[in-house]
C-alpha cells in the first residue's frame, strides 16, 4: 500500500499546484496586443508590455512610446515578419526611451550615433544632430490633425451624420472625451481635430496623441487592438491618403525638405494653423500597399508653396 498512497499524495500535491496556478487567471489585454504574461488582477487585466519592464492596464489605450518599444522589439525578434526597411521609415518608428510613466524622453537616438528631439507624440521636432545634442522638454502636441479621404459609400447620408459617426467612433473606440474631438467634412474630405492642452487633460484621460497613433495603426491594418471583429475603422467608412499632423506647442525646429507631389491638396488644412509650428507625417498609400516616406516640413515653405 506503501506506492498508492505516495501516488495519491502526489497526485493531490499536483491538484493543489494546479489550482495555485489557475487562480492566477490569464486574460487577454483588448487594448494592446503587444503584450505579455496577463492575468486577471482584482477584475483588471495587467499585462507587462513587450521589451519593457513596464505594466499594462488593459482597460485603456496604452503609451504610444510603450508600443513602439514593443513593435521594434518585435521586429527584432523576428515575432512579426515585417522587415522591410521601408515601413520602418515611412513609419517613422524608431526603438524609443521611455520614461517609466511609458511617455517618451525628450531626446531619442536611433544607435550610438544620430539623435533628435521629440514632442509628446514621439516625433522628431529638431535637426538630427550627434549624442551631444541637449533637449530640455518634452515639448507638449495639444492639437492633432489628421485629415482623409474617405472612399465613397453605396448609401446617401448627409454630412452631419457623418460627422457625427466619426466623432462617435474615435470617442468610443479610442475612449477619448467627446470635448477634445471635432470633426469637419467637406466631401471627401474628412478632418478630425483632437485638441487636448496640457492644463485640461486629467489623469484619468486618455492622450490624443496616443489616440492618433491607434487611428494610424487602424488606417494601416494592423490595429493594436487585440479584437480582430474591430480592425476595420467605422465601417462603412474607410479611409485613404491620411495625414496627420502635429501642432506642437513651440514651433519645430527643422530645416526644410522638398515636397513629393501630391501633397499640395493637404496644405491648405495647414494653413490654418500657420501661426503654430506643424509636424507633418504623410502616409499615403502606394500601389504595392507601402507608404511613402514621412516628410518633415517647416510651415514657411508651405505657404509659400500655397501662394505661388
Ligand atoms: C541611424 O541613422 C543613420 C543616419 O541617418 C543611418 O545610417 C543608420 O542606419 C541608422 N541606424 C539605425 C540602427 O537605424
Ligand atoms: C487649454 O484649453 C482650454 C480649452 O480650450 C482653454 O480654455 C485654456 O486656456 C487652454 N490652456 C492653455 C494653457 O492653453
Amino acid at each position: 500500500m506503501e506506492l498508492p498512497r505516495r501516488a495519491v499524495f502526489l497526485l493531490g500535491a499536483l491538484l493543489a499546484l494546479a489550482a495555485v496556478v489557475w487562480s492566477q487567471e490569464t486574460c487577454l489585454c483588448k487594448n494592446n496586443k503587444r503584450t505579455t504574461d496577463c492575468s486577471l488582477v482584482n477584475g483588471v487585466c495587467l499585462c507587462k508590455s513587450i521589451g519593457l519592464n513596464i505594466t499594462v492596464d488593459c482597460r485603456t489605450l496604452t503609451s504610444k512610446c510603450v508600443l513602439m518599444k514593443a513593435e521594434v522589439i518585435g521586429l527584432k525578434t523576428g515575432r512579426r515578419k515585417k522587415p522591410d526597411t521601408a515601413y520602418v521609415d515611412n513609419d517613422g518608428i524608431y526603438d524609443p526611451e521611455c520614461d517609466a510613466e511609458g511617455n517618451f524622453k525628450p531626446k531619442q537616438c536611433n544607435g550610438t550615433e544620430t539623435c533628435w528631439c521629440v514632442n509628446s507624440a514621439g516625433a522628431r521636432r529638431t535637426e538630427k544632430g550627434d549624442r551631444n545634442i541637449t533637449c530640455q522638454e518634452v515639448v507638449r502636441t495639444s492639437w492633432i490633425i489628421i485629415e482623409a479621404k474617405h472612399l465613397e459609400r453605396n448609401t446617401a447620408t448627409g454630412e452631419g451624420s457623418i460627422e457625427g459617426t466619426i466623432g462617435n467612433a474615435f470617442s468610443e473606440r479610442y475612449q477619448l472625451d467627446q470635448k477634445y474631438i471635432s470633426v469637419m467634412y467637406e466631401k471627401p474630405f474628412i478632418t478630425v481635430n483632437l485638441k487636448q492642452n496640457a492644463s485640461e487633460k486629467t489623469i484619468n484621460d486618455v492622450d490624443i496623441a496616443d489616440v492618433a497613433y491607434y487611428f494610424e495603426k487602424d488606417v494601416k491594418g494592423d490595429t493594436i487592438f487585440s479584437d480582430k471583429s474591430g480592425v476595420k475603422f467605422a465601417e462603412p467608412l474607410q479611409f485613404e491618403n491620411t495625414v496627420i499632423y502635429y501642432v506642437d506647442d513651440k514651433p519645430p525646429e527643422f530645416s526644410m525638405k522638398h515636397l513629393t507631389a501630391g501633397v499640395i491638396a493637404v496644405i491648405v488644412v495647414v494653413v490654418l494653423a500657420i501661426v503654430v509650428g506643424i509636424l507633418v507625417l504623410i502616409f499615403t498609400r502606394r500601389k504595392r500597399g507601402k507608404y511613402e516616406k514621412a516628410e518633415v516640413k517647416e510651415m514657411n515653405e508651405m505657404h509659400r508653396e500655397l501662394n505661388s
